[in-house]
């Protein structure tokens, strides 16, 4: 059974999903700016967080708020973080596969989380020791042993994100591999390893917003997760490296030796 604050927000999440589906493919409707090249924020993600924040604040007002449009806001120790449009530039192009995401954090561990993708209405969701579940079906992560029998997830960075190795990176991993795939939103990436269609994902550069309530997915799908340097992670870093377990080693290894 989902818990309450699960229940909350999904409620947040199908609201505001309301909007990303209305504005969803009409570019004549979208006012879209550029923080940085391939950095877009649209006026879609500023009404989407703002509505989540207003269902949200209805029943937790006392709460601390971390949110990708909107910054933080100051509260107890209870902390929620907003990602109100993870995948803005396939949203721009009608491309589905996009994602909602909020989670609740207490002193740096994630608690509770969901990710909801309103196009393909999936609804992921997660909380400590019940488990990760989609659309009422609980998820496991892939079995898959041998490393060139699996697809891994990535993000192949863009204008001013690119890094010196990341073309070694896909080198490595294309080669030794069933092939890679750029789909465009981190913490649906994470979901999807979770339930088992990518055997692992791996990122540079993120933000805590996208992939708070994927870590805790992964988790409780029985995969593992560590930084790129085969460290623990925490929500603090950057980076991260989130697998089925069984061949974590081996792609951690690979990141790193190069
Ligand atoms: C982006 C997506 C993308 C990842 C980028 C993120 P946004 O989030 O998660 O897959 O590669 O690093 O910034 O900007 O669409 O919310
Ligand atoms: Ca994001
Ligand atoms: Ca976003």
């Amino acid at each position: 059974m989902q818990p309450a604050v699960i229940n909350i927000f999904e409620k947040a999440a199908k609201k505001a999903g309301k909007i990303l589906t209305r504005d969803y493919g009409e570019l004549e409707n979208l006012q879209i700016n550029s923080k940085s090249i391939g950095d877009f924020v649209t006026n879609a993600d500023v009404n989407v967080e703002k509505s989540i924040l207003e269902t949200l604040k209805y029943y937790y007002p006392k709460y601390s708020y971390i949110t990708e449009e909107s910054g933080e806001i100051k509260g107890d120790e209870n902390t929620i973080v907003i990602d109100p449009i993870d995948g803005t530039s396939n949203f721009i192009h009608g491309i589905p596969f996009v994602s909602i995401v909020i989670s609740k954090m207490i002193d740096g561990e994630i608690t509770d989380g969901i990710i909801y993708n309103p196009i393909l209405n999936e609804f992921f969701w997660s909380s400590k020791g019940k488990g990760a579940w989609c659309n009422n079906k609980r998820l496991r992560v892939s079995n898959r042993k041998i490393l060139s029998e699996c697809i891994i997830g990535t993000g192949i960075p863009f204008g001013k994100r690119i890094y010196k190795n990341y073309l070694l990176e896909i080198d490595e991993i294309s080669k030794s591999t069933a092939g890679i795939r750029r789909l465009g939103s981190a913490a649906l990436d994470m979901a999807y390893v979770a339930a088992g269609r990518l055997d692992a994902f791996w990122e540079n550069d993120l933000n805590l917003w996208d992939i708070s309530s994927g870590v805790l997915m992964v988790e409780e799908a029985g995969g593992k997760l560590t930084t790129i340097l085969g460290e623990k992670w925490n929500v603090n870093c950057r980076d991260i490296i989130a697998s089925n377990k069984v061949i974590h080693e081996e792609l951690q290894k690979k990141l790193t030796l190069l």
